[in-house]
């Protein structure tokens, strides 16, 4: 077994202390040849031991955490996913996406997935309808896609989701027949899309659980403002995940996952023609969502991920060489 063979090399793991546990734990990790596990492992380390000495962190906490994780994965089911709301609404996800999938100033950003995708969405063709009719206030939603130089980009495909009017997504009721309130469709040749829905509301997370909680103990709320979710996937552009906000709603500043970004909020208008509303199979006053979308081609995110590692590295006085925009550990 390697382990036996590298065991020589190891220091005695006795008589460990505060002072020394952190340097022998990430010396025993680093017997995997794994550059990236090993960096990833030695800073998870640091800054977990870190945290635990600045905050003095009492065994009796330490166990409170250990049942709070504990309970998180009790309640997970294919349906409920607290790990995901923790990270959301410790605002990690949100770090996450902004490291992960850097833009170009011009190009739409990005925000949460939250735990409601799912992969049950059926394929709709442009001017459909994703939601089951007479619910909620109709609104047709008009858009493109385009590539940060304004090209248009035909046959992306596009992937949105939405609560239905009482702000349940379909996968959060216990019996249900079939997707409803999402679906797929593809951008024609000028990069245009669109279908109807409609208007987003306001919800809560799930808050019956562990981490709603933890929300209450911090007096905070669980509400999302209203929005609809878009994923994007095109052969040759940077995956987008991202949702269209609704201007003027009350939780607009003070979303239970910061997932608002300015760029993202848009003033609903209404249908006011008769030649638009027959253009589109929709009723004068109903509610119209427009949207350009900007997608970030591959080689803009990984140049930018680039950049920004180095950068961030920089700041932080550490020199580590960068593969593919994520640090990695020094060779041996
Ligand atoms: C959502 O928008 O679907 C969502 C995001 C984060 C947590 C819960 C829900
Ligand atoms: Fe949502």
């Amino acid at each position: 077994m390697p382990a036996v063979a590298v065991a020589a090399e190891l220091p005695p793991l006795l008589d460990l202390t505060d002072e020394n546990i952190t340097a022998n734990t990430i010396i025993i990790n680093n017997q995997t040849h794994d550059r990236r596990l090993k960096y990833v492992l030695e800073r998870l380390v640091t800054h977990l031991h870190d945290f635990a000495r600045e905050t003095r962190l009492s065994s009796e906490e330490w166990m409170a955490a250990i049942e709070f994780l504990t309970a998180c994965g009790k309640i997970c089911s294919d349906t409920r996913q607290e790990f995901i709301l923790l990270s959301d609404a410790l605002g990690l996800s949100c770090l996450v996406d902004v490291m992960d999938h850097p833009k170009p100033e011009n190009a739409t950003p990005g925000t949460v997935l939250g735990p409601f995708h799912s992969h049950e969405a059926l394929e709709f063709v442009n001017g459909e309808s994703i939601c089951p009719p007479d619910k909620g206030e109709q609104c047709i939603v008009i858009c493109t896609v385009s590539d940060t130089k304004g090209r248009p980009i035909e046959n992306a495909l596009v992937d949105i989701w939405e609560t239905d009017e009482t702000g349940h997504y379909d996968v959060q009721y216990d019996v249900r027949d079939g997707p409803k309130c999402r679906g797929l469709l593809h951008s024609d040749k000028d990069g245009k899309f669109w279908f109807k829905a409609i208007r987003p509301v306001s919800y809560p997370i799930p808050h019956d659980g562990p981490v709603g909680q933890l929300l209450e103990k911090l007096n905070r709320h669980p509400f999302r403002p209203s929005h609809m979710h878009f994923k994007f996937i095109c052969e040759g552009y940077d995956e987008l995940v991202t949702s269209l906000y609704c201007k003027g709603d009350p939780y607009e500043t003070t979303d239970a996952v910061f997932g608002v970004k300015s760029p993202l909020i848009i003033e609903l208008d209404t249908v006011k023609s008769a030649e638009m509303a027959k253009m589109y199979g929709v009723e004068i006053g109903d509610w119209v969502m427009r949207y350009d979308f900007v997608l970030t081609s591959q080689e803009e995110v990984a140049a930018l991920k680039q950049q920004k590692a180095s950068e961030a590295l920089a700041k932080l006085g550490v020199t580590r060489e960068v593969v593919a925009g994520l640090p990695i550990a020094d060779l041996d």
